[in-house]
């Protein structure tokens, strides 16, 4: 691409999008052209705001405008796929936000898109970007670690189902396993550079319901919250092995009676374990002894505050020179088939195997 700069355009104006305008107009290479959302006033009150030039509610309009290089789709999980289908077909790079669908079939028919068009396309997994993570992908990936060869992976909410599309599995796929565990899934599967998966074992819950009754405690909301269905599971927990021999206990939740909310991620190698979440210490032995580092690196106090940013910029390298995606459809494909299996699994209570 010869351009100084990359046009963009945004789908779906929501609570997420807020993040990817101001990215990319903070940045010199980018250039935000127009916003979509089927609800008009929304678009118009975010056109306005940014002072996003054009606007409208059909996500093909927006397709058809000829000065639009790239979108970036922050709409519902279940409108992932045909967006970003017909975006390929429009030759536009895509910038989707995660999960990159709702099942491993669409995340298959994602993959011909991308190749067929021979545009871009990078999912929004932006933990990836955090400067924790990316000091522990290298000391990982200079062999500091060693094996991985166990991950313990946590991401508790005791209230936070945002409602709204978010409760309803027709349009998000699912609950907090395809909303908030994917993140700490996928930085499993980053540190342990993609295994391939052998057996997944899962239970999912749906015993405390939404909760509403709670007051005093607030949390993220879809931009429609409603009183809607909830249909999507409250816990899920799974144990994934890999064929290398590793494996991966994982547990998420949108409510659950617990004292506190908890995020673990904690990676076990020959060499060393590295705790990066709740705390960021990096075990191992020296001198005879045990020795528990902590890193000293800044760190914000949200990771949206650098890695969103930081995860932008990826973006329009990606565009404009040609290079890969930190998080490509081959990732995805391989996070929605254990996805895919978690929910199988805990709907027949069987263990899954893969060839
Ligand atoms: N990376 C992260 O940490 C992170 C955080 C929050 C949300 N997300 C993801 O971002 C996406 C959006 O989440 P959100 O919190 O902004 O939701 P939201 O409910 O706040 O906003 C979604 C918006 O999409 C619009 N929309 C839905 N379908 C549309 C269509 N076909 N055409 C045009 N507009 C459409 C809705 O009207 C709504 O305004 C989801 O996929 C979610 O998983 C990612």
């Amino acid at each position: 691409m010869s351009q100084q700069q990359i046009r963009v355009g945004i789908i779906g104006a929501g609570s997420i999008s807020d993040l990817h305008i101001a990215g990319h107009q903070r940045s010199s290479r980018s250039n935000v052209m127009a916003i979509c959302d089927q609800n008009a006033e929304r678009a118009k009150a975010k056109a306005r705001q940014y002072g996003i030039p054009h606007y409208c509610t059909n996500y093909k309009e927006l397709l058809s405008l000829k000065d639009i290089d790239a979108i970036v789709i922050c709409t519902y999980n279940a409108t992932h796929a045909q967006i970003a289908i017909d975006a390929l077909a429009s030759q536009k790079h895509v910038f989707v936000e995660k999960p990159l669908c709702i099942s491993y079939e669409e995340a298959q028919e994602i993959e011909a898109a991308v190749k067929k068009s021979g545009k871009q396309l990078q999912v929004g997994f932006v933990r990836r970007f955090d400067s924790k993570v990316e000091k522990i992908k290298e000391m990982v990936d200079s062999g500091a670690i060693g094996e991985i060869y166990y991950a313990k992976m946590s991401a508790l909410r005791r209230l936070g189902n945002p409602g709204g599309w978010f409760a309803d599995k027709e349009k998000s796929g699912g609950g907090p396993l395809i909303d908030v565990g994917i993140h700490l899934l996928d930085l499993c599967l980053y540190f342990m550079a993609s295994p391939t998966v052998k057996t997944v074992k899962a239970v999912t819950y749906k015993k405390l319901g939404s909760r509403n009754h709670i007051k005093n405690l607030s949390y993220y909301t879809a931009a429609d919250p409603g009183e809607g269905n909830n249909t999507v599971e409250e816990l899920a927990a799974a144990s994934i092995r890999f064929d290398n021999g590793a494996c991966l206990l994982l547990d998420t939740s949108y409510t659950l009676h617990a004292s506190k909310d908890e995020t673990v991620c904690i990676i076990y190698g020959t060499k060393g374990g590295v705790e990066v979440e709740p705390n960021f210490v990096v075990s191992t032995d020296c001198y005879n002894t045990i020795l528990n580092a902590y890193p000293q690196i800044d760190q914000d106090v949200s990771h949206l505050q650098s890695a969103y940013p930081k995860q932008i910029e990826g973006f329009i390298d990606c565009c404009m020179n040609g290079s890969a995606p930190r998080h490509s459809i081959e990732d995805s494909l391989l996070t929605m088939k254990i996805i895919h299996a978690i929910y199988e699994s805990a709907e027949n209570g069987n263990e899954i195997f893969f060839e």
